[in-house]
């Protein structure tokens, strides 16, 4: 049959919607605030691209930055466990209010746990 492309399955609204909501949590925590520019329109334009090729679709944030390098992005920030958790934390609230659920969210959020906890740099105790 026709093969099931994540990004197709989500849809590009959707997924603009998940990344808007994701940063909205974002700004308001405490431990994720101070990492984050105070203007995050322009972190929310990248990681729309960056979803959009990690979900199987156009290849928008290679196209426009080259390889994603995640690991090496992040490195100047103090990506701590907590920092990492609290990250998840956010995407969750984010999935749950723009309704995503079954097998695609616990697909999706199972891959964001191992690509979060990559993003890990430094202890909680550096914090
Ligand atoms: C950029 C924090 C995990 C994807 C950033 C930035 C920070 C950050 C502070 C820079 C924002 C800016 O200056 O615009 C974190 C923390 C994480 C985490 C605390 C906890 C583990 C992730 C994960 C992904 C991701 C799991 C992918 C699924 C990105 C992308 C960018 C970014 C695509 C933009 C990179 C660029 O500048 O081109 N992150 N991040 N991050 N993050 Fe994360």
């Amino acid at each position: 049959g026709k093969p099931i492309i994540p990004y197709e399955e989500i849809g590009a609204e959707t997924l603009s919607q998940l990344v808007d909501a994701f940063y909205a949590h974002v700004a308001a925590h405490p431990k994720l605030q101070p990492i984050f520019p105070n203007d995050l329109s322009e972190t929310a334009r990248k990681q729309k691209q960056f979803l959009t090729q990690y979900l199987g679709g156009p290849n928008l944030y290679s196209e426009e930055h080259g390889h994603p390098r995640l690991r090496a992005r992040h490195n100047p920030f103090a990506i701590t466990p907590t920092r990492a958790q609290a990250w998840l934390e956010c995407m969750s609230e984010a999935m749950d209010e723009v309704g995503l659920n079954g097998m695609f969210r616990e697909t999706l959020y199972n891959r964001l746990v191992l690509t979060a906890h990559h993003m890990v740099n430094e202890s909680d105790s550096e914090e």
